[in-house]
């Protein structure tokens, strides 16, 4: 089936309310499904994400993997984030999805700052899967600042990217392994950064940024077209 996109102005979406698009033209767009999300699920536990945890996805999509956080967590536990609200509006056109939002009073922020300081919440993971892997280059900052603030003590923040470096598992290396210095959101596109980048801009918000290749071995054993980089984030 063929899908046209037409271009809503805002005013007349605030009167119809939110926009409840086709759930395959939300898969579409994000580029992943239910497979990749409970993926990301698994290695947040990995990492020591129990259901008394706090998790802020940055980037949640249609809730690929926020659908199985939210159903893992407590109530209360899961903040999402996501410019593009139409794809959380789509994910919650499906009922069990609405079900397990209501019931687990899962919140949603559409912001493009990633900044989640509004709601006075202190989070033990940060989980974003494929935002930074597509952010200008000055986002690295601004992702940084907006997480640092809403971190918990001992909390961490587990993020995918694409190292300009590239890695083993199929991500090629950028031209000369440099920055790609990209002005805007890069999408469908990518962005890269050397890791030193990222460590300098770790630095500057008071964190330590290591691989963890561990993690990417974990999911091109079932995806192998998704090979990003992950890294952790964490105050030393
Ligand atoms: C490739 S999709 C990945 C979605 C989800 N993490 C997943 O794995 O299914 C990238 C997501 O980043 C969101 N995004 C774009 N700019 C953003 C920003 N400034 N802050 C947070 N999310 C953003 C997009 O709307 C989209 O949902």
């Amino acid at each position: 089936m063929a899908f046209r996109k037409i271009r809503i102005p805002r005013q007349v979406a605030q009167l119809v309310g939110p926009v409840v698009r086709h759930p395959t033209l939300a898969r579409r767009y994000v580029d992943t499904d239910e497979v990749s999300g409970q993926l990301q699920f698994e290695i947040l536990k990995r990492h020591g994400c129990v259901p008394s945890s706090r998790v802020l996805e940055v980037g949640c999509g249609c809730l690929h993997a926020g659908r199985q956080l939210i159903g893992y967590l407590d109530a209360d536990h899961y903040v999402g984030i996501d410019p593009n609200a139409w794809l959380v509006q789509t994910a919650l056109g499906e009922p069990h999805v609405a079900q397990l939002v209501t019931e687990k009073r899962a919140r949603f922020l559409h912001v493009d700052t990633f900044d989640a300081s509004s709601l006075g919440v202190a989070f033990d993971y940060v989980l974003s899967h494929s935002v930074l892997s597509h952010c200008a280059h000055c986002q690295l900052d601004q992702f940084l600042t907006g997480v640092e603030k809403v971190l918990a003590p001992g909390g961490r923040i587990l993020a995918s990217i694409y190292l300009a470096e590239g890695n083993a598992f199929g991500s090629a290396p950028a031209p000369n392994q440099e920055d790609s210095m990209d002005e805007e959101w890069q999408y469908p596109g990518i962005s890269r950064f050397k890791l030193a980048t990222v460590e300098a801009a770790a630095g500057r918000h008071g964190l330590r940024a290591l691989t963890v290749p561990e993690y990417t071995a974990f999911i091109v054993a079932t995806r192998p077209r998704e090979c990003h980089d992950w890294m952790v984030f964490e105050r030393p």
